[in-house]
């Protein structure tokens, strides 16, 4: 799946292919618009050319006495190289006619009146002509030059200016064409260059650095450009030097860290060596020894403590959690053995989970998140001595549609500032003599590894962590 969405677009889905489609439709659209005026213009002068060939015609006419005394001949040919069926001629409330002898005139005609000057007509006259104008009859109607009184009529059948008209449409239509083509490809040429181009280096610079982000040869080298895609060269070159020092920076902290771990595990096994040899030499009846030794053996223990729990951080963070059914009320009373609190001769253990609650969880790491916490309170209540009344530490449980909380709480002296300005840090959040500060960052660790979240509650007095998790972990 990350390879496909990786990979670089096709040969048909790429910026290019839209920018030439668009370019073609929206240049041949423009030319659509400009097609009609020029038909119509196209037709008009078709047709002011025939009226002035009839008003020759109808001059002819008017200088013989009468029409009808012209031989047949005569007139059949005057109409004919008019293109025309028959001409009226209309002055001073006189007409006359000249038709053809034989004349096969089509029933259905159409007026067009050459005296009319709207802009409109013309257009819609020409679209008219070119899908009904196959098989009918043109009465053009015009008047003899600037006299009023002078029309003259020409009808002649509309087919042959439909033939032309589409002659010129399919030639506008081709030359179009070869103008659309021109343009755009002009046009995509200079995109490519000026903006395609750029956008594919960077494109498949990006992908090919998401894939090897430590290869340090592989950060763009932006040009001098000024405009947005120079400045995105330089983002995308500053962002991709950041994430490979990050990740040159985490490797390094990552090869220290094991360097650590090594270091500690070998540590803690010759402390606990030691361990045992000052276990034996408390033993000895040396009073001096007897009165040194617990001292001795109480560093080497706080020791062992403290590389046993930078191990266990190291550890931890490390594995998923593998979750089980647990009976959680269990696993509460467990956490708490564990912490030291139940059978404690000063400190009251109250587990408010109810009995019957099972949830989904890893036993170990769900367990470590209470032990933490409930030490913790058990640390502060012992450290605070009989400062405190009854001191007790309590776990209560609540449950809403969506989350299940456990709430952690005892009667204790409350966290101290310091503690409060690293809560959850590593190694950072410890207030007390002896304390690592890995167990509110390991147990909120955990938490959301479960998808839950740990959160200190402020409250007046005491101290109050709340461990919520999503309802579906919830079995039974
Ligand atoms: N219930 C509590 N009451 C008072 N102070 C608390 C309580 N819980 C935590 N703290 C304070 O928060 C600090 C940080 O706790 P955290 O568990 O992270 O580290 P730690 O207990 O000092 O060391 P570690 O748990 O690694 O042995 C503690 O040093 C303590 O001062
Ligand atoms: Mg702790």
């Amino acid at each position: 799946m990350a390879i496909q969405t990786r990979a670089m677009p096709g040969p048909f889905s790429g910026l290019s292919v839209k920018i030439i489609a668009t370019l073609i439709v929206v240049i041949l659209a423009v030319e659509v618009v400009i097609y009609l005026p020029s038909a119509a213009n196209f037709r008009q002068s078709w047709l002011t050319d025939r009226l002035r060939v009839g008003t020759v015609a109808a001059r002819v006419l008017d200088a013989v006495p009468d029409a009808m005394d012209l031989p047949r001949t005569l007139t059949d040919r005057l109409l004919t190289s008019a293109g025309a069926i028959a001409i009226v001629y209309r002055r001073e409330g006189q007409s006359q006619l000249i038709e053809l002898e034989n004349a096969q005139t089509p029933r259905e005609a159409v007026t067009v009146d050459m005296r009319l000057d709207d802009p409109a007509s013309p257009i819609l006259g020409a679209l008219d002509t070119l899908f009904f104008g196959s098989n009918r009859t043109l009465r053009i109607v015009g008047e003899e030059d600037g006299q009023p009184d002078r029309t003259i009529e020409v009808l002649m059948p509309e087919a042959p200016l439909r033939a032309e008209l589409l002659v010129y449409s399919r030639n506008l239509f081709v030359l179009s064409l070869i103008l659309a083509i021109i343009t755009s490809a002009v046009l995509y040429v200079l995109v490519a260059r000026i903006l395609i181009a750029p956008i594919r280096r960077l494109t498949g610079n990006l992908v090919e650095f998401s894939g090897q982000p430590e290869n340090a040869a592989l950060i763009v080298t932006p040009t001098a450009r000024r405009d947005e895609i120079g400045i995105m060269e330089r983002e995308l070159a500053a962002m991709e030097s950041d994430i490979y020092s990050m990740l040159r920076q985490r490797r390094h902290l990552a090869d220290l860290g094991l360097a650590v771990a090594k270091i500690n595990h070998d540590l803690r096994n010759t402390l606990t060596s030691a361990q045992l040899l000052s276990d034996q030499v408390a033993n000895l009846d040396d009073p001096k020894v007897q009165r040194l030794a617990p001292r001795l053996v109480q560093s080497i223990d706080k020791a062992i403590g403290f590389a046993q729990s930078v191990l266990d951080y190291g550890r931890q963070s490390a594995t998923p959690p593998r979750p089980m059914p647990v009976d959680l009320h269990l696993l509460l009373d467990e956490a708490a053995f564990d912490a030291g609190l139940v059978g404690h001769p000063g400190i009251r253990w109250s587990n408010g989970v109810p009995d019957s609650v099972t949830i989904s969880a890893d036993p170990d790491q769900f367990a470590r998140i209470f032990d933490n916490l409930l030490k913790n309170a058990r640390e502060a209540l012992e450290a605070a001595g009989a400062r405190i009344e009854a001191p007790y530490v309590e776990v209560t449980f609540t449950e809403t549609p969506e989350w299940l909380t456990l709430s952690v709480s005892d009667n204790g002296p409350g966290l101290p500032p310091r503690a409060r300005e690293n809560l959850f840090v590593a190694f950072e959040g410890s207030a007390k003599a002896g304390g690592t500060g890995l167990g509110l960052a390991i147990a909120r660790e955990l938490t959301e590894a479960h998808g839950g979240k740990l959160a200190f509650v402020d409250q007046p007095a005491g101290t109050r962590f709340d461990v919520t998790l999503p309802h579906s972990i919830r079995i039974a």
